[in-house]
């Protein structure tokens, strides 16, 4: 089908009310993984590679893998840049096959942000490609023990409604309690879903959701039974990730439960038999897993049937 824009597929989940799945891939496997996940589920797709992924793999077998990919799927697919923050490869992706970018200055102060952002979305839009723009620092709520540690934390609705004016971003990834990787709560998980609510009554565009990971249950019994050490890992509870969809995010970032389900499998094939040594038998049951798990994952989003625009 080839690639398409994030605006294009994020627009329709919007009308729709349901969330398209934007999976971190760093190489051959998890990208096979993620595609057949989805294109079994008749789902759109976000490959979301990171500038990390970027300078692990090359840029260019970046390119040639998701195009590739596209090409051999009959669903639509978006190729993004996660947390886009080096102005090179930001440049770099605009013009190099990405079909969409994120701009992540969510570190500087909001007049900065909004300056650094829509300088990436005239440079995006020139080309037709989609920007995402963040505002708000990702941290679990409950490591901020002040009121005002959490509102400067969280993203606030009225800088949120300036900040989509200004910059012109497809969508935004507003900050509402999520954190990355597999340790997101000490406590009772929770998601300020008060202030999603308001923040898209007032931007009205797609929403994204970082740090949204489960950590599946079951997942993180494959890696400490064979020998992970994972104390204390917790994810979003898949409940609140639907009352955020039917909240308006229409994006869900997805890193951390992969990487958990390759070092699960991967364990689980050291573990069973000590001779083993040809990588395809390594890496081929994370490549089913990885599958699994993005069939979970589309089920709970609800974007399976979705492909063909429906
Ligand atoms: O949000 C970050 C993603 O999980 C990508 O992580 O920068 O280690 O590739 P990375
Ligand atoms: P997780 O660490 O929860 O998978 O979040 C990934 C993410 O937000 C990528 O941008
Ligand atoms: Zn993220």
């Amino acid at each position: 089908m080839g690639l398409v824009t994030g605006k294009e597929v994020l627009e329709a989940a919007n009308r729709g009310g349901y969330a398209v799945g934007a999976f971190n891939i760093n190489n051959l496997e998890i990208l096979q993984g993620v595609v057949a996940g989805c294109v079994e589920k008749s789902s759109p797709v976000i490959i979301a590679v990171s500038e990390g992924a970027i300078n692990y793999a090359g840029f260019d077998y970046i390119v040639a893998m998701v195009r590739t990919a596209a090409e051999l799927s009959p669903i639509p697919m978006v190729l993004h840049l996660d947390h886009g923050r080096d102005k090179e490869i930001i440049s770099r992706c605009i013009h190099g096959g990405f079909t969409s970018v994120m701009i992540d200055a969510s570190h500087l102060p909001l007049e900065d942000n909004i300056r650094v952002t829509r300088r990436v979305v005239e440079m995006a839009h020139a080309e037709g490609i989609s920007v995402e723009g963040e505002l708000g620092r990702l941290q679990g709520i409950e490591e901020m023990v002040s009121v005002e540690e959490r509102e400067a934390t969280l993203t606030d609705p009225q800088e949120a409604e300036r900040f989509v004016e200004e910059t012109g971003v497809d969508f935004l990834a507003p900050a509402i309690g999520t954190s990355h990787g597999a340790f997101k709560f000490k406590g009772k998980a929770k998601l300020d879903l008060k202030r999603l609510r308001e923040i898209k009554r007032r931007v009205g565009i797609p929403l994204v959701l970082h740090g949204a990971s489960t950590v599946p249950q079951r997942i993180l019994e494959l890696v400490t039974r064979y020998g992970g050490e994972l104390k204390e890992a917790k994810g979003v509870p898949p409940e609140q990730l639907k009352e955020a969809i039917s909240l308006g995010i229409n994006k869900i970032n997805t890193d951390t439960d992969l990487r958990l389900a390759l070092t699960g499998a991967v364990r689980k094939v050291l573990a069973e038999d000590r001779g083993v040594f040809d990588p395809r038998k390594i890496l081929g049951p994370a490549r089913d897993l990885i599958r699994e798990v993005v069939h979970e994952k589309v089920d709970l989003f609800g974007s399976g049937g979705k492909a063909l625009g429906g």
